[in-house]
């Protein structure tokens, strides 16, 4: 028996297994699951899409993304062998109740007469979820096994496309699978750094007493990207970046940041407090958002196409591909602080970060003109390498008091030897552990789209024109002229 102590198989069904989500990170995530022993004895993964392949075909194409990270590279062609061996493929229509009731037929086939759980994850374009969550529904896949074994989905963002659209589709996957057996994945819930939120808060006395608006000055929530929208153009231009990032992945972030201590660390009574704290802030005016999209450029050597340049985006489309935003929580705790968040496509590196800004120190007992100290900065860094840092003033070394601007610095790679586990990975395995705290519950998702479903809908009524800003740049000016306004410097 391995870690989980699961006797009971697991079938996992990647519907959409012909995709780049399939290929790059579920079945890699799998992959690692299982070169740490953290798969049941009896699994099985069989990829579902309209693609004609064979099994040999399939398993050629996703052992390319394999990685040794987890076992030696001496016996990690032994571990591929046996897990590609798990690995088979079926083709068909996603809404086609035949074609499911051949996968039911495949599945009870390698399961054999052992009782399994199933896990369906959709790595399919979104329109599709709810045709497929019907059509498995309609084949008996959902609950079908023999004895007490469970059916979940998993299912990606975007949820929806405003309030009304996520709700339908809460509610009509709902028919199918209850919300207890649907885990909505945000990735950025599985960033270690991320889960580590959390502790930081609320398992470190220095930090807990001073999270607030007495000491906080602003929160600076911030998403870049150094490339354009590639080859996911047609989606990204029927979405745009605030519903592609700012009203998931940035809201949850803001939602560990700033909700009140959970009663306790399991996912209800975390969920409950994201709900809560997300519930406290206003729908975001539009005088309130600064947008822009990116135009042709060169950077890095290179020259770069502008956004409507991109093949599959229409000429004169109006899609932001960049957002700020000035967000505040009316509550005792925030009341006054701004949450500034910014996401942009084809800027000038790929980083994410959580800036909280201290207000500045009153004493200038240190300094004879008089001038203010710099304030205190503690920096989450998301993505590319995790860090912590705190910006503090520090006396220069020497026999002057000569006061300069330090860093306390914790490097992930440096401080920790283990391995960061791909957010993936950690969230495949709370599906098979049930464990829901890093996945967004209904009412969060409610609460999100709450703050951003007027603006959207006037922004699309008025077809807002984004500012343009060159490829490889620091966003538009009407961001940085919005980021004075509110004194975010
Ligand atoms: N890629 C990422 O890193 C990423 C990140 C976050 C979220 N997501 C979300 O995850 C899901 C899957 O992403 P992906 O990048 O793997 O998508 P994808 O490659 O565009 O689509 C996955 C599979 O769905 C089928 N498909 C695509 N367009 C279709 C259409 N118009 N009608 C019917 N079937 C179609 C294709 O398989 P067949 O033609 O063989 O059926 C394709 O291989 C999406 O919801 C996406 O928004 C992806």
């Amino acid at each position: 028996m391995n870690e989980l102590g699961l006797q009971t198989g697991l079938t996992i069904v990647v519907l959409g297994a012909s995709g780049d989500l399939a290929r790059k990170k579920v079945i890699p995530a799998l992959f690692a699951l299982y070169c740490q022993d953290l798969l049941p004895e009896a699994f099985h993964i069989v990829g579902f899409a309209r693609r004609p392949m064979t099994d040999e075909a399939f398993r050629a194409n996703v052992m390319e993304k394999l990685t040794c990270r987890y076992v030696p590279g001496h016996s990690c062609a032994d571990y591929m062998e046996r897990f590609l061996s798990r690995c088979s493929y079926m083709s068909g229509e996603y809404d086609s109740r035949d074609a499911y009731l051949d996968l039911y037929q495949a599945m009870r086939l390698l399961e054999g007469d052992a009782s399994a759980n199933r896990m369906y994850y959709m790595a399919i374009p979104p329109f599709l979820f709810l045709d497929v969550a019907e059509a498995l529904g309609g084949a008996g896949l959902v609950e079908c096994g023999p004895g007490a074994t469970w059916s979940r989905a998993i299912i990606e963002k975007p949820f929806g496309r405003d309030r009304t659209s996520s709700d339908h589709l809460v509610s009509c996957m709902g028919k199918v699978f209850t919300e207890g057996q649907t885990f909505r994945i945000d990735h950025y819930l599985g960033k270690e750094i991320v889960q580590n939120l959390l502790v930081l808060r609320f398992a470190n006395r220095v930090f807990d007493p001073l999270w607030n608006r007495q000491h906080v000055a602003s929160v600076h929530i911030a998403w870049k990207e150094d490339i354009g929208v590639g080859n996911r153009a047609g989606y990204f231009d029927d979405y745009g970046i605030v519903r592609d990032v700012v009203q998931n992945h940035l809201m949850q972030l803001l939602a560990l940041v700033a909700m009140e201590p959970p009663t306790s660390f399991d996912a209800p009574h975390v969920c409950d407090e994201k709900v809560r704290v997300l519930q406290c802030i206003a729908p975001l005016a539009f005088d309130r958002l600064a947008l822009g999209q990116y135009a042709a450029a060169r950077f890095q050597g290179q020259d770069c196409a502008a956004y409507r340049g991109e093949s599959g985006v229409p000429a004169g489309s109006c899609t932001p591909t960049y957002a700020a935003a000035v967000l505040h929580i009316d509550n005792d705790r925030w009341d006054g602080v701004p949450f500034f968040i910014t996401a942009g496509k084809a800027l000038d590196e790929r980083t994410t970060e959580i800036r909280l800004r201290f207000r500045p120190v009153s004493s200038t007992r240190f300094h004879e003109t008089g001038a203010a100290l710099p304030p205190n900065e503690l920096v989450i860094r998301v993505q590319p390498d995790e860090a912590i840092r705190l910006a503090i003033t520090n006396k220069a070394p020497g026999l002057d008091m000569r006061l300069v601007p330090s860093e306390l610095d914790l490097r992930y790679q440096a401080a920790f030897a283990a391995k960061i586990p791909d957010a993936y990975e950690c969230l495949l395995l709370d599906v098979i552990r049930g464990d829901r705290s890093l996945f967004v519950r209904w009412d969060e998702l409610a609460a999100a789209w709450d703050i951003f479903t007027p603006v959207l809908h006037e922004l699309e009524a008025r077809l807002v024109q984004p500012e343009l800003y060159p490829f490889g740049g620091n966003g538009p000016e009407s961001a940085r002229a919005l980021a004075r306004r509110f004194h975010l410097g």
